[in-house]
């Protein structure tokens, strides 16, 4: 990718969030930061996965997905999650985990969890937006939600990163 258009795409200002799902006895996670709002009522969040991760397939198979919000007092959450130690299925044993009305695992250190049932999905080039509505929500400490600013590196899609100071791609 051309470096001026990845500077411009990595000043897109995001939220840094946890993507959850459970399906076929497999409870996982991964870093998603192309998560927002899209609707009021019904209140409606929408997180772009790409087609090649096994979250994508969990998502799907299950109906669900849960949407936990890293703080800055929690980033050892993307600490973990963007580290070797989250790239195997079922990489959620490291921390403790509840349950809401869809049965997907939410991360109790989160600063807030949105618990989401899928309504709809949309193919969008080489991700899938997927559309869920809140029907649970966990919310559990004052702190300030980490940004895509607070991190060195910045996703772009694909399966490298886009390092922040030096404006080069970064082996994730
Ligand atoms: C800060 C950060 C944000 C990310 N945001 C997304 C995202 O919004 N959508 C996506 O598909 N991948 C995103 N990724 C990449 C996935 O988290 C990563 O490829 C992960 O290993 C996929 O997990 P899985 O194949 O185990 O489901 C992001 C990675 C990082 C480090």
């Amino acid at each position: 990718m051309d470096v001026s258009l990845a500077t411009a795409l990595a000043s897109l200002t995001t939220g840094i969030y946890v993507l959850t799902a459970r399906a076929g006895g497999v409870q996982h996670g991964m870093s998603a930061s192309w998560a927002t709002q899209v609707s009021g009522e019904p209140v409606l969040v929408m997180a772009a996965v790409d087609r090649q991760h096994l979250t994508h397939r969990l998502v799907l198979d299950s109906g669900a997905f849960g949407l936990n919000v890293v703080g800055h007092r929690s980033r050892h959450l993307e600490d973990y999650f963007y580290s070797a130690r989250a790239r195997h299925p079922d990489n959620l044993a490291p921390f403790a985990l509840e349950t809401a009305a869809t049965g997907t695992p939410l991360l109790a250190d989160a600063l807030a969890s949105l618990d989401c049932r899928l309504v709809a999905h949309y193919p969008a080039g080489d991700h899938t937006l997927f559309v869920g509505e809140v029907v649970a929500v966990r919310v559990r400490q004052a702190d300030r939600p980490l940004t895509s600013q607070d991190l060195p590196y910045v996703y772009l899609g694909g399966k490298v990163l886009f390092d922040q100071a030096s404006r080069r791609p970064l082996a994730p």
